[in-house]
C-alpha cells in the first residue's frame, strides 16, 4: 500500500487547477444508462471511484471509449448485465446508483445493498421506498437489492431527509416514468443541479431543481449528448483550507466560487482574505491571524459535511477554541484520534468536535480511514513539525486527483512511496 510523507512547515503559494467533481462524475457516468445514443463526458477527474465506475459499467456491457483530454464516451446500446455486484459496491458505495437508471430505462436492477462504511451506517432506505412508491417491486435477498417494475409510474416522493444520491437516483428514475414526478425535500447540492443539466441536455423534462422541489415530466426516451462535469467544490475547499493552515498565497483556477459560499465564510472568518472572480479564487493568509471557527455541518447551502475533517485540522492550530458540529453523519471523526497523536487538543463529545489550538503540530505516523478524513491529515502534516506518514492513501486517491503533485506544485514538501 502506498503512503504519503510529508515534510511539514512550508507555505503555500502559485496557482493549481480544480478538477472536476467526483460527485457529479459518479452519477452522471450512472446516468449513461438512461441514454439511447452514446453519452460524452468531459473534465472527468481522474479518480479511483471514477475508473471503479467505469468498470462497473464496463461489466454491465456497456462500451466506453476513453479519449483525450480527460473525457470518456459510453455507450449502453451493448448492454448485457444488470447487475452491480458486491465486489465493487463494497469498495464504492455510490454503485447504488445505477438503481434508478436501470429500473427506470430495462424494469430490472440487481445491486449489492451497501453496508456501513467508516462515516456512518448510511442506509438506503430512503432511495428504495422512493422507487416502491413509483411502482418498483423491491426485495432485499442474500445482501442484494432485487428490483423490477413494468413501468415506473410519476409519484409524489417526500424525503424524510435530505439525500443526495437518493434525490440523484429518483430523479434520474423519473425521467423514465409515466407521467410527472415531484421529489419534495429534495437535495439542493450543485451536483445535483449539474445532474438536471445534463439530463436535460438528453431529452428530459425537469425544473426546480436547486431548490428543494424538483419536477419531472417523464418522456419515453433520452437521447446521447455531450456534457462537461461542474468543478469539485470539495476540492476546492480542502486546497484553500490547506493555504489557510500553512499561510502563503495561492490561487485556484477553473473552479466556481459561487458553490462554495459557506466555506469562504469560514475561512474569511478564521483570518484569511479571500478574492474571487468567475471561475478562480485567490486565498492569501498570515498564520499569525488564523483563528478557530465554530460551524455546523448540514445539507448544501449550509456548511458541507465533506470539509468538516479539514476545518477541525485548522482549527487544532488555530488561536482560541472551535466547535464543529457534524449534523450528516452520526460517525465522521475517525481523523480525531489520528490529529491527536500530533498533539493536537481535540475531543468528540456527541456530534461534537471540541478543539483548544495548540502552537505547533508534531508530524507522526498515520493511518487514512476515509476520504476527507485522509485529506485532514495531510493537511496537519502540511503544518507539522518534522515528517508525516499518512498510510493507506487508497482513500485519498478515490477523491483527489494527483493531490502530491498539487501540493508539490504549490511549494510543499510531500512524496508518495510504496509500502
Ligand atoms: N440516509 C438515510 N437513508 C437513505 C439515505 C441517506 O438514512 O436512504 C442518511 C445517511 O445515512 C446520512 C444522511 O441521510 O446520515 C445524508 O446522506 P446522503 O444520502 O445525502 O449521502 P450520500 O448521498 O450517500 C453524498 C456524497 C457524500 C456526501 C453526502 C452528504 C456522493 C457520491 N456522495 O453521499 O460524499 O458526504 O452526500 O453531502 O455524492 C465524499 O465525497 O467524501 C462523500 C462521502
Amino acid at each position: 500500500m502506498e503512503k504519503l510523507i510529508i515534510k511539514g512547515g512550508r507555505r503555500l503559494a502559485g496557482e493549481i487547477r480544480v478538477s472536476g467533481a467526483k460527485n457529479s462524475a459518479l452519477p452522471i457516468l450512472a446516468s449513461s444508462l438512461l441514454s439511447q445514443g452514446p453519452l460524452r463526458i468531459g473534465n472527468l477527474p481522474h479518480l479511483h471511484d471514477i475508473t471503479t465506475t467505469m468498470e462497473l459499467l464496463g461489466q454491465m456491457g456497456l462500451t466506453l471509449t476513453v479519449g483525450d483530454n480527460l473525457e470518456v464516451e459510453v455507450d449502453s446500446a451493448t448492454i448485457s448485465q444488470f447487475l452491480a455486484p458486491y465486489e465493487l459496491v463494497k469498495t464504492m458505495r455510490a454503485s447504488i446508483l445505477v438503481l434508478g437508471p436501470l429500473l427506470a430505462r430495462f424494469g430490472k436492477a440487481e445491486v449489492s445493498l451497501p453496508g456501513g462504511c467508516a462515516i456512518g451506517t448510511r442506509p438506503v432506505d430512503m432511495h428504495l421506498q422512493a422507487l416502491a412508491a413509483m411502482g418498483a417491486k423491491i426485495e432485499v435477498e442474500g445482501g442484494y437489492i432485487r428490483a423490477t417494475a413494468s413501468g415506473l409510474k410519476g409519484a409524489d416522493i417526500v424525503f424524510d431527509a435530505v439525500t443526495v444520491t437518493g434525490t440523484e437516483n429518483l430523479l434520474m428514475a423519473a425521467c423514465l416514468a409515466d407521467g410527472v414526478t415531484t421529489l419534495t425535500n429534495a437535495a439542493k447540492e450543485p451536483e445535483v443541479v449539474d445532474l438536471a443539466n445534463c439530463l436535460r441536455s438528453m431529452g428530459a423534462i425537469i425544473s426546480g431543481e436547486g431548490t428543494n422541489v424538483i419536477q419531472i415530466q417523464g418522456v419515453k426516451s433520452l437521447k446521447g449528448t455531450s456534457y462537461n462535469i461542474l468543478p469539485d467544490r470539495i476540492e476546492t475547499g480542502t486546497y484553500l483550507t490547506a493555504v489557510a493552515m500553512t499561510g502563503g498565497r495561492v490561487k485556484l483556477k477553473d473552479t466556481r466560487p459561487d458553490l462554495l459560499g459557506a466555506v469562504l465564510t469560514k475561512l474569511e472568518e478564521a483570518g484569511a482574505v479571500v478574492s474571487t472572480g468567475d471561475d478562480w479564487i485567490e486565498l492569501e493568509m498570515d498564520p499569525a491571524d488564523l483563528k478557530a471557527v465554530n460551524i455546523q455541518t448540514g445539507p448544501y447551502p449550509r456548511f458541507p459535511t465533506d470539509m468538516q475533517a479539514q476545518f477541525t485540522a485548522l482549527n487544532c492550530i488555530a488561536g482560541g477554541t472551535g466547535a464543529i458540529q457534524e449534523s450528516v453523519f452520526e460517525n465522521r471523526f475517525m481523523h480525531v484520534q489520528e490529529l491527536r497523536r500530533m498533539g493536537a487538543d481535540v475531543r468528540v463529545e456527541g456530534n461534537i468536535v471540541f478543539t483548544s489550538g495548540v502552537e505547533k503540530l508534531t508530524g507522526a505516523p498515520l493511518m487514512a480511514t476515509d476520504l476527507r478524513a485522509s485529506a485532514s491529515l495531510v493537511l496537519a502534516g502540511l503544518v507539522g513539525c518534522g515528517e508525516t506518514i499518512v498510510d493507506r492513501i487508497y482513500h485519498i486517491d478515490r477523491g483527489y486527483e494527483t493531490i502530491e503533485e498539487k501540493l508539490t506544485n504549490l511549494g510543499a514538501d510531500i512524496r508518495r512511496v510504496p509500502r
